[in-house]
């Protein structure tokens, strides 16, 4: 089953074309898969801005779908694309799903007069959580295109992506690529610049034990970074200095470690960041060492609840695999902590690789199959819209 994929959900424009085999075992094969980043658009801003990244998305979907189509070519047979026809009896409809942006509308069709398509089997793209005018141009531009070629059009929770990244363990482009199995009895750690979640996976049910009740963890990387002065996104440079801290024994400032003995299995992040900025106010940094110390106190603090309230769920649940996912998956003091305890408990982790970790259409087609397996393919094109919006000002 060919997927084209779209991503659109914050301030990273991504797509992936891939086919899925079912038989003799289940494969992935990814013709291409492209990240157009907006990150340093926003940094000037310290975070993202919602405004901009929507006129950037408008930007890069005609440049990153014809790019996808390039470095697809060679695989794809010439009968395997297809020239669409009454493009200006089609144009009218086109003009109507994208009448938010009539300039995507106007790069889309005269994509169409000078291009052809690559058959495929159906789009998948992100619904939701994200920034609401920031999904809506994915979801109107692969409501088009599926208008276009006659192909379903199925909605792909960004989460949902996040959660199952983790099965892909090769991200080598054209190449056969067998997917892990997906997990019946597993716990999943979300942690992105949204969203900070434990969700127990058994027998294809998703149930949330647990989630922030406030910041994110990647949100309170970002926050923290703000008050030290460092740019958007925060996360990778404290994560790099605090590694440097290790490395150099630098002794960490103490930190609360928030709601470590609350019993459950939430979290709250907001508590930590107040606890920085109440430090900074009293020491504020004066040199390399005072940045070390507070990076490497800061991150100790955020990770040991995430892997201590983790490893507690993997003992109750008895969950024999545990899947990472979002982007502070990418902290490798996450990555070794919970390498510790799922050795310790005898439990398989499945981490996503570094191209997955944050936002990419790659984690939705493969999402996208998992939801085929259990729905079949539904077009959604009619009831689609952005869903769980955050609203940022
Ligand atoms: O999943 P993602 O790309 O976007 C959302 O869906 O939110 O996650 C972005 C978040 C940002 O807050 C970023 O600072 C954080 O992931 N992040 C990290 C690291 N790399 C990215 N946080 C900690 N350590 C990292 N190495
Ligand atoms: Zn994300």
């Amino acid at each position: 089953m060919r997927i084209l994929a779209i991503e659109t959900s914050c301030d990273e424009t991504s797509m992936s074309l891939v086919d899925f085999k079912k038989s003799p075992k289940e494969t992935i094969f990814v013709y291409s898969h492209l990240t157009a980043s907006q990150a340093q658009l926003h940094a000037q801003y310290g975070g993202v801005f919602p405004a901009i990244a929507k006129l950037e998305h408008v930007k890069a979907c005609v440049p990153l779908m014809r790019s996808v189509f390039l470095e697809s070519k060679n695989a794809f047979k010439k009968e395997d694309w297809i020239n669409i026809k009454d493009i200006d009896t089609k144009s009218e409809t086109i003009k109507e799903i994208l009448n938010r942006d009539p300039n995507l509308a106007n790069d889309l069709i005269e994509f169409i007069k000078n291009n052809d398509f690559p058959k495929i089997d159906a789009i998948a793209v992100t619904y939701g959580p994200g920034l609401e005018i920031a999904l809506w141009v994915g979801i109107t531009f692969a409501k088009s295109l599926g208008y276009l070629l006659n192909v379903p059009v199925i909605g792909i929770n960004h989460m949902s992506g996040h959660l199952i990244s983790g099965i892909l363990t090769d991200d080598s482009l054209q190449k056969e690529i067998e997917l892990k199995e997906t997990p019946n009895n597993a716990l999943s750690l979300l942690v992105s610049g949204g969203h900070t979640e434990i969700i127990q996976i058994e027998n294809g049910q998703h149930k949330l034990m647990g989630e922030t009740l406030d910041d994110a963890v990647g949100e309170a990387y970002d926050k923290v970074a703000r008050l030290m002065d460092l740019t958007y996104p925060g996360g990778p440079k404290i994560s790099k200095l605090a590694e440097t801290a290790r490395q150099q024994n630098v002794a960490p400032i103490d930190l609360p470690r928030p709601m470590l003995h609350s019993g459950d299995y939430n979290f709250s992040y907001s508590g930590l960041k107040t606890a920085v900025m109440y430090h900074l106010r009293k020491f504020p940094i004066q040199n390399e060492n005072d940045k070390l110390a507070l990076a490497l106190g800061f991150e100790n603090a955020a990770i040991e609840v995430l892997v201590k309230k983790t490893k507690k769920a993997l003992s109750q649940t008895g969950a024999n695999t545990l899947l990472l996912g979002g982007g502070v998956a990418a902290n490798m003091h996450l990555q070794n902590e919970l390498g510790k305890i799922c050795k310790d408990l005898n439990v398989e982790l499945l981490m996503p690789l570094k191209s997955l970790t944050g936002d990419n259409a790659l984690m939705i087609a493969l999402a996208a199959n998992e939801k085929i397996k259990t729905t079949g393919l539904i077009d959604e094109s009619s009831v689609l819209k952005a869903t769980g919006v955050i609203n940022i000002a």
